[in-house]
């Protein structure tokens, strides 16, 4: 094939994944795709090469309920992470990065991978090999690999994007896809899921479910409890109305060890459970409790309660964690905790609801109460992300914001009208500079569809 014509056919691959993107955007596309494989080449020499990519997403609504089993509302965006993969014979995976700063890795894959210190990205990578040879034998062939996050087509890192998610969906599917497991959808985002605990944080579901399941100008609506123990969801794709766009508004503001304030959040709920055990023996997760009034349930939690008293209630707040997890603290919140998560997974059931019969407005409510129980029940705002939200609220054509992902810093995320979206980005950016002297970063999330392999070539 001429130079010309496999630079048009990339360009119509490009436009397969990525939709009715505007040039500029294939083309940038294009070019990043092309500089990745030329490294892989001059890295790993001539021979076949398959392009994986796998999207970060930003949660609409539905925050801290994926690992109460509750519901949850994310849409995929169009960056993401692309992992370049050549299958190597033995069980070794080679590693490198683009950016020079994620240093060369190499791990051989086994069913315990010994994890490298809290941070290093290559622990995403060992945590997916790891859940697969635990569950598919030891003797899976890695890849040798390059991973491209670059600005601006990668997922922004640290900003609560599921930069991390991407990166473990990413090899995931490529060590099943060479080793040809039967392992796809649903199971496989499943078995993601459980292979980032590796990290150290016991997190849910929801973003490694939209990186593999999302649709283009859907959000995905997904129901967190299993239905099977083989890892069978609900889940429904839900359009995002036309004339409104969802804007992602970074604040460049990050806390740097969220671990141990997720888990606490984590065993919160977990305590909640074992008090409302007393009264409801039949319930697992807070998602139980979804149909009792609130107000048959609050007088059941206390507001605070020490790890001392709990222990005298035969409770153990560190035990409550799977083993190597603690919450770090004495002190636990129990109520406001639970009843965020009660109220939230009101929302995101009122949420599909809403956008089903286009009711943009009372979406956009929700949205907005969201972000109040997130900061004054859940307590994983912080002053820059106030600044912002309260920007946001407060800008031409928003319907509603809210911070979005773990929390803690990180990205907000607002509903706004199609035709609103500049004067919206320049009035929030000018408040947050003004509030806090810092740079906020906007950009709208164009969803693209769910993880896979998007190219195969020889070099
Ligand atoms: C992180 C976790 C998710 C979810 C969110 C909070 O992104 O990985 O599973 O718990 O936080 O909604």
């Amino acid at each position: 094939m001429s130079n010309a014509a496999s630079i048009q056919t990339t360009m119509m691959r490009l436009a397969e994944v990525y939709g009715a993107a505007s040039e500029p955007f294939l083309e940038g596309q294009a070019r990043r795709l092309g500089e990745a494989l030329g490294l892989f080449e001059r890295l790993y020499g001539p021979g076949p090469v398959d392009v994986f990519r796998a999207p970060g997403r930003v949660n609409l609504i539905g925050e801290h309920t994926d690992y109460n089993h509750g519901y949850v509302m994310p849409m995929a965006l169009d960056k993401d992470i692309l992992l370049l993969v050549r299958p190597r014979e033995d069980g070794l995976v080679r590693l490198q990065n683009v950016e020079t700063a994620f240093e060369a890795r190499v791990f051989q894959i086994g069913p315990d991978i010994p994890p490298r210190p809290a941070g290093d990205w290559a622990n995403y990578a060992q945590g997916a090999a790891q859940l697969l040879a635990r569950e598919w034998g030891p003797t899976l062939k890695g890849f040798d690999g390059l991973v491209d996050g670059r600005p601006p087509w990668g997922v922004p890192r640290g900003s609560g994007l599921s930069s991390s998610s991407a990166l473990t969906v990413a090899v995931a599917m490529a060590l099943v896809a060479l080793n040809r497991l039967p392992l796809s959808g649903p199971r496989l985002a499943d078995a993601c899921g459980r292979a980032e605990w590796y990290v150290g944080t016991r997190g849910g579901i929801m973003d490694q479910f939209i990186s593999i399941l999302a649709q283009r100008d859907h959000a995905l609506f997904l129901d967190c409890r299993p239905r099977t123990p083989s890892g069978e969801y609900y889940y429904e794709q839900v359009p995002i109305p036309p004339g409104y766009r969802v804007v992602v508004v970074d604040s460049r503001t990050k806390h740097l060890n969220t671990g141990p304030l997720f888990n606490r959040r984590v065993a919160e709920g977990r305590i909640g459970v074992r008090l409302l055990q007393r009264a409801y023996p039949h319930i697992t997760h807070l998602r139980d409790v979804g149909d009792i009034p609130w107000e048959d349930l609050e007088p059941l939690l206390p507001e605070v309660i020490t790890a001392e008293a709990l222990r005298a209630q035969g409770i153990d707040p560190v035990a409550i964690l799977e083993a190597g997890r603690d919450p770090e603290t004495d002190v636990f919140f129990v109520r406001r905790r639970c009843r965020h998560v009660w109220y939230e997974n009101r929302r995101v059931l009122e949420s599909v609801r809403a956008l089903q019969r286009r009711d943009t407005a009372t979406f956009g409510a929700l949205i907005s109460a969201a972000h109040a129980s997130a900061r004054d029940d859940y307590e994983i705002s912080t002053p820059a992300i106030e600044a912002l939200v309260e920007a946001a609220q407060a800008a031409p054509g928003c319907l509603g914001a809210r911070i979005t992902g773990a929390g803690w810093g990180g990205c907000i995320v607002a509903l706004v009208e199609a035709g609103a979206v500049a004067d919206f980005e320049h009035f929030v950016k000018e408040a947050y500079r003004a509030r806090t002297g810092l740079e906020a970063e906007a950009f709208i999330c164009r969803s693209a569809p769910g993880a896979g392999r998007i190219f195969s070539t020889t070099l």
